[in-house]
């Protein structure tokens, strides 16, 4: 079983999405996917309501997600940890023990070279264009990753 997750601030509007969108790609019963946020201020929450409605436009139902904050447990369990921005990439890597935890660790954009910009940006001060910006973004890197493992 290959394990995948996905790290935003929140875990409410970014990983949320990249979590449903992957694992909308993927043969689940090879790989799984997950999602956590580097703060806990929605742990325990469903994802937000945008975020919802834009992933049921394209078909991909994530009202099963829970908001939960990533530990430094989740570098055993996960073999690759995709952060949306820059921030979340050195919040994990904060927490990283060793080199091998730490190259588990990478910004998902960096996963298609056609882009120069690699955060995803955060929509939650954003209205819903932010959050059909930020499907498309992971759409695309997700159907890049799901080629790859
Ligand atoms: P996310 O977005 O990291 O993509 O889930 C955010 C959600 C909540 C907050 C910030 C970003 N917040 O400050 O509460």
């Amino acid at each position: 079983m290959i394990k995948v997750l996905m790290v935003c601030l929140g875990n409410i509007c970014r990983s949320p999405l990249a979590e449903g969108i992957l694992q909308s790609k993927v043969d689940s019963t090879k790989i799984v996917v997950d999602s956590a946020g580097t703060a806990a201020y929605h742990v325990g929450n469903l994802p937000d309501e945008r975020a919802i409605e834009v992933a049921r436009n394209y078909g991909i139902n994530i009202t099963g997600q829970s908001a939960r904050k990533f530990t430094v447990i989740d570098f055993d369990t996960f073999d690759f940890i995709y952060a949306m921005d820059d921030s979340n990439y050195q919040n994990i890597l904060s927490l990283a023990r060793n080199s091998r935890d730490e190259e588990k660790v990478q910004l998902i954009l960096k996963v298609s070279n056609s882009t120069e910009k690699l955060n995803v940006p955060d929509p939650y001060y954003g209205g819903k264009g932010g959050f059909e910006n930020v499907y498309k973004m992971l759409d695309e890197a997700c159907t890049i990753i799901s080629k790859k493992l």
